[in-house]
């Protein structure tokens, strides 16, 4: 199953090129809804080298990023991997919470699915209301990558020491950018959007 391609939602800005718009606003969590049709959206933060991750966690905290995430992926579906979710302290509030995992001796609780696959996901996301967020960590963002019509990108002033989870380098080969934002703590969030053909 693969989700119709949404446009970006119409808005203001100035062209740097014929395809290209840079555009730049106050946080707007609406500005990501678009139209209603369901698109699955990578949303990660990468250092200056696309580190994701040290020791099975997040190498840095920045409120910024974690208000930007959380306004940005409220009420939709996130799905992220079993060694993601058992860094977090329960579900994500007001999401409705998806754990990727093989092993069959998990189980689905409260405002939580545990699926086995990427096309058991898929399916259920084509069927629900709202997008389909893709929220890590390395190996959830490589099971879905052919499948990602969007990624939104923070990007965080560092260079983190001993890093040892990362991003694919071509991990945006295909997206272009599309828009901007500056967040507090100097974080940059840029959004992508696919332009060619997902790699089969
Ligand atoms: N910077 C960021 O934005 C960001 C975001 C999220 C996470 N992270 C970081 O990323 C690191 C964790 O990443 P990770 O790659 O080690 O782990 P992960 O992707 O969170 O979880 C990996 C696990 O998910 C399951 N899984 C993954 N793909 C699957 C598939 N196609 N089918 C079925 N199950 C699948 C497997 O679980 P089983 O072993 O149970 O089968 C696999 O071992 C941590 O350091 C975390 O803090 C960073």
């Amino acid at each position: 199953m693969k989700a119709a391609r949404i446009m970006p939602s119409p808005r203001i800005g100035f062209t740097l090129s014929k395809s290209r718009w840079l555009y730049v606003e106050p946080y707007s969590p609406l500005a990501l809804k678009g139209p209603p049709s369901m698109a699955i959206i990578g949303i990660v933060a990468v250092d200056r080298n696309l580190a994701i991750g040290k020791g099975g966690r997040l190498p840095w905290h920045y409120s910024a990023d974690m208000k930007f995430f959380k306004e940005t992926t409220i009420g939709n579906a996130v799905v992220m991997g079993r060694r993601t979710w058992l860094t977090l302290k329960g579900p994500l509030k007001d999401r409705q919470n998806i754990v990727l995992s093989r092993d069959p001796s998990l189980d689905s609780q409260d405002s939580l699915i545990v699926m086995h696959d990427v096309e058991s996901v898929l399916s259920y996301a084509g069927k629900q209301d709202g997008h389909l967020f893709v929220i890590g960590g390395a190996k959830v963002y490589a099971s879905f990558l052919a499948h990602i019509d969007r990624w939104i990108v923070t990007e965080v002033p560092l260079t983190v020491e001993g890093a040892d989870t990362f991003m694919p380098r071509d991990f945006l080969d295909g997206f272009e950018m599309y828009e901007l934002r500056q967040l507090d703590e100097g974080l940059r969030v840029k959004f992508y959007e696919r332009v060619s053909e997902a790699r089969p």
